[in-house]
């Protein structure tokens, strides 16, 4: 019997809680690959990110996996970080001990060139934070879009309302720019937004259930989680990221509907949000989430994290 070789993916993320749970069920999924992590300032600074980053794939006994620095902040605007939310370390409070593991000396944008042409045809980038690296990747390397498989992003909000304003979704809204470089541009994009995401949500009955388990996996989604139950006290919590990555892993999880999609940039109120506009058979069209099978998705996420939440 042949098993089908695992995708080689590369997550772009600014970890905070949501990113910290697609690292490590990205980490799980049989499917996938992670051939390195890059960073970028959004919910908390690149630094924060990085250090976040390492700490949790080395609490997955992942430390191996390269991680790369990467922007410090937007291509024009000032960053705007997402603490009140992810809270003050952005692990949701969690704190891990610090990582012995690999970091890499190329800047996240070079590391993504680097491995897209190594991987040419292959690669798919998980785009889990403001658009960034992604944007400098690609006036860096025009190939790009000849080079990566697919780019599957979280971000936008298509046909519901924003989370950080009521046009905008955070990681579009942070840095527009980018998100309009990289959505103008022929790459393979299918574009994971609050419509489906909302969808799928870790609740405080969820959270209870694997409190007192004692794996790594466990250990991860009751931590990041108190700030959410505790302090910010919500019952239930989006799994922006984690679907993503189960996108990339399985993508008929979601049905999706082709577009080209524009970004507002402009300085008003709007800025930062997401238009799909059905045109029928263009080149720079691309792929957005509408629909999303929640069950399969929570099964899934469950599998791979060990997790008694189904
Ligand atoms: C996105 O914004 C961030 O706060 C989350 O990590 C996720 O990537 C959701 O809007
Ligand atoms: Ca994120």
């Amino acid at each position: 019997m042949t098993s089908k070789s695992p995708t080689p993916v590369i997550l772009d993320v600014d970890t905070g809680v949501d990113d910290a749970l697609a690292i490590a069920l990205a980490c799980r999924l049989a499917e996938l690959e992670v051939i390195g992590v890059t960073t970028v300032a959004g919910n908390v600074d690149q630094q924060r990110a990085t250090e976040n980053t390492r700490r949790v794939l080395h609490l997955l006994d992942a430390g191996d996996v390269p991680v790369a620095p990467g922007m410090t902040g937007p291509l024009i605007r000032p960053h705007r970080d997402a603490l009140a939310y992810h809270g003050p370390n952005g692990l949701g409070g969690l704190e891990l001990p610090p990582s012995p593991g690999r970091m890499v000396g190329a800047h996240a944008p070079e590391f993504i060139i680097q491995a897209a042409q190594e991987h040419e045809g292959e690669l798919v980038l998980i785009c889990l934070a403001p658009l960034s690296n992604l944007a400098v990747a690609l006036l860096l390397e025009p190939e790009l879009p000849r080079l990566l498989k697919r780019v599957v992003i979280m971000g936008g909000a298509f046909t519901v309302a924003g989370n950080i304003t009521p046009w905008a979704e955070f990681n579009i809204f942070v840095d527009p720019e980018a998100a309009a470089i990289v959505a103008r541009s022929q790459l393979p994009l299918t574009f994971i937004g609050l419509d489906v995401t909302t969808r799928v949500r870790f609740t405080r009955e969820q959270w209870e259930r694997c409190r007192g388990l004692d794996h790594p996996e466990a250990r991860l989604i009751t931590g990041v989680s108190v700030w959410a139950f505790e302090h910010r006290q919500v019952d239930a919590y989006a799994l922006h990221d984690p679907l993503a990555v189960a996108v990339a892993a399985v993508p008929d999880l979601v049905g999706v509907e082709p577009a080209e999609v524009v970004i507002d940039t402009g300085l008003w109120s709007t800025a930062g949000q997401t238009k799909m506009v059905r045109s029928g058979g263009q080149a720079s069209e691309h792929l957005v989430a509408l629909e999303v099978d929640v069950e399969r998705f929570v099964a899934l996420f469950a599998g791979a994290l060990r997790l008694p939440i189904v």
